[in-house]
């Protein structure tokens, strides 16, 4: 299918800040990426955020230190969330908060891939009813980021997908006063021969961005 959500950018990485990068912890290092792979700026931390398959809350949890008045709230559905601070269970599906909470919802290599191994009437319920959830949850003007949204050809699992996600994406433009942008970022994964050389590539990574008008 083609691809016409606007712009395809090149990826940028962000500095990120106040940062030694001799002393990353297992949970630093999950903060670095966040930021780098969701494209964080220092201003993204004054708003509010929900991260959307938080985990354990890491990211939270590091953010304050790096961060101190940021507000960062964590949504799990599995028992990794007990113990977080800032987090509540539930699913991308049905988001436990009102309307126009967030500055910022963020996911980061969780939605829409925790989806993957439903068949296509399961997977597009999912993926609908989770877009539709992420965007009444955030604030006019606000944004939603999804980073390392895997998207592939090779595998009919993967082809599934994508054109569901894709699909829902051109859907959203047209029922929501929305911006959307899929950014490329140049972590492309590659089935390997024996000799170790790239054989074939298996899936592209992107960054969505949605930006509510
Ligand atoms: C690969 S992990 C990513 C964790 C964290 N965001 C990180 O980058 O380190 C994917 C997470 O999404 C969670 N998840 C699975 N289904 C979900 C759903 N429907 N809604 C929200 N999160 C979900 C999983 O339990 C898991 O914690």
């Amino acid at each position: 299918m083609k691809e016409n959500f606007g712009s395809i950018n090149n990826f940028q990485k962000p500095k990120v800040e106040n940062y030694d990068n001799e002393k990353l912890t297992e949970n630093e290092e999950t903060f670095k990426s966040y930021v780098e792979d969701l494209n964080l700026s220092s201003e993204d931390f004054e708003g509010a955020i929900l991260d959307v398959g938080s985990g354990d809350g890491g990211f939270a949890k590091i953010a304050k230190k790096h961060y101190e008045d940021s507000n960062i709230h964590s949504l799990e559905p599995t028992d990794s969330i007990k113990g977080t601070p800032t987090g509540t269970r539930g699913a991308s599906e049905n988001l436990p908060f009102g309307d126009s909470k967030f500055d910022l919802v963020i996911s980061h290599c969780a939605f829409p891939n925790v989806f993957i191994d439903g068949d296509k009437e399961k997977i597009e319920e999912q993926v609908r009813k989770s877009f539709d959830e992420f965007i009444r949850v955030t604030k006019d003007e606000g944004e939603i980021r999804l980073s390392n949204v895997l998207q592939g050809e090779i595998y009919e699992n993967q082809r599934v997908i994508t054109e569901v996600v894709n699909k829902a994406l051109q859907d959203l433009k047209l029922e929501y006063d929305v911006e959307i942008e899929k950014i490329d970022m140049n972590k492309d994964s590659y089935e390997y021969d024996n000799e170790n050389n790239p054989k074939r590539l298996l899936a592209k990574n992107f960054l969505i961005k949605i930006r509510k008008k």
